[in-house]
């Protein structure tokens, strides 16, 4: 296994409490979307720990949209898990042997790069509406222990100066018709789906709020702004920068994001965390010069930073002008604390680009 996740995954070990660890004893996982980023992490740090935590089976599920990472062969072929191409909004969960046994659900399946939603609104807005729907109904009168719904920060929208950094009772400022909205909207409506469900049917829904995740894992052709940068870095390419470079960010390294989101799907009641750290806030001027500087020192690239007009009309369009998350609820209810800051991160993510990620992902 590459060292830097052979590290993560023992990080996001020790920051699982003995309590919460003992929670995964005898349960059955289903997983939507494992194939992808977020997915990558899970699925490794889950069949790592498989055995000990005493984990019965992991279902994953994946309509592989983007093609099929030579991860996701290589788990295939250990026997870990139990996977299946599936289309969330199609297809029946019923028909998957053992769905009728799982006890924890995480569901992720869902298109999240903006280039990419752009181009397939209705399946994105349908896979976050409907293929939700779908899981709410087959598990509402099962005895599920917990059930992960990946919403996003992106319900909040724009938020104005003074809700920044934003808290979990802001309510947004989103457009129900922009370019956007296939995905915010969805994630919102998501979120009252999970809501109602959880209200009428005593589920133990949990809603994860990500902000801007990076990290291994990430396919360096993903078109996020992280990975973006990632590609260039280690292809030795100029950083292109399709805005002025103003609008700032805090970025969450995946290993931290990822202990947040099982911390969620443990605590095994219904509530909303923002997941990402809340510091440093930098502009994407600001993450182009780490990326540039660690370009140099792990691939000995020299780049330049340039900007450029983005080839999709749209991508600038209502992108939000700040993104910082409060996470002090998440701190405070789940002992959330992530360390990991942007530089190391990038690092991080360095590191496992030239020991050979981008071969598997
Ligand atoms: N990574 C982040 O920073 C971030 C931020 C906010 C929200 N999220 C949410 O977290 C979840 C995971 O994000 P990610 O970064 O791993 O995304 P990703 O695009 O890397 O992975 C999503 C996976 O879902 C699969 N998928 C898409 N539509 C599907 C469908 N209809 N049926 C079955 N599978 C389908 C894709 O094939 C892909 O493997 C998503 O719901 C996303 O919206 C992530």
């Amino acid at each position: 296994m590459n060292q830097i996740v052979a590290k993560d995954l023992v990080r996001i070990y020790n920051k699982l409490s003995d309590q919460e660890k003992e929670k995964l004893q005898n349960s059955t996982i289903l997983i939507t979307g494992c194939a992808g980023f977020l997915g990558y992490y899970f699925m490794q740090f889950l069949t790592r720990y498989k055995q000990e935590f005493g984990i019965k089976q992991i279902i994953g599920l994946d309509n592989f949209i983007f093609g099929k990472p030579r991860w996701i062969d290589e788990l295939s072929n250990s026997n870990k898990v139990n996977l299946y191409k599936f289309d969330i909004i199609n297809d029946k969960i019923e028909n998957i042997e053992n769905t009728g046994k799982v006890s924890m659900v995480i569901h992720m399946a869902s298109i999240a790069s903006p280039v990419f939603y752009r181009k397939y609104p209705v399946q994105t807005l349908e896979a976050n509406a409907w293929g939700l729907r779908n899981l709410l109904e087959f598990y509402k009168d099962k005895k599920l222990k917990g059930l992960l719904f990946f919403s996003s920060s992106e319900i909040y929208g724009d938020p104005d100066i003074n809700n920044i950094p934003t808290d979990e009772e802001f309510r947004g400022y989103t457009s129900c018709t922009g370019p956007r909205a296939c995905y915010d909207e969805a994630k919102r409506f998501g979120e009252t789906m999970c809501t109602l469900y959880s209200k009428q049917y005593n589920l133990p829904v949990g809603v994860a709020r990500p902000f801007n995740n990076y990290g291994p894992g990430m396919s360096i052709d993903d078109k996020r702004v992280v990975a973006d940068f990632a590609k260039s870095a280690y292809q030795g390419r100029n950083i292109e920068v399709f805005s002025d470079g103003t609008p700032t960010r805090t970025f969450s390294y995946v290993a931290d994001a990822i202990t947040g989101y099982l911390k969620i799907l443990l605590y095994g009641q219904y509530d909303y965390f923002n997941i990402g750290i809340d510091n440093p806030e930098i502009s994407i001027n600001e993450l182009a010069v780490i990326y540039k500087k660690k370009a140099k020192e792990i691939f000995n690239n020299d780049i330049e930073i340039i900007y450029k007009k983005h080839a999709d009309k749209d991508y600038l369009t209502d992108n939000p002008n700040r993104r910082c998350p409060k996470i002090d609820k998440a701190k405070k209810i789940l002992n959330y604390n992530p360390d990991i800051l942007i530089e190391e991160g990038v690092e991080r993510f360095m590191i496992f680009l030239k020991e050979g990620g981008s071969n598997i992902i």
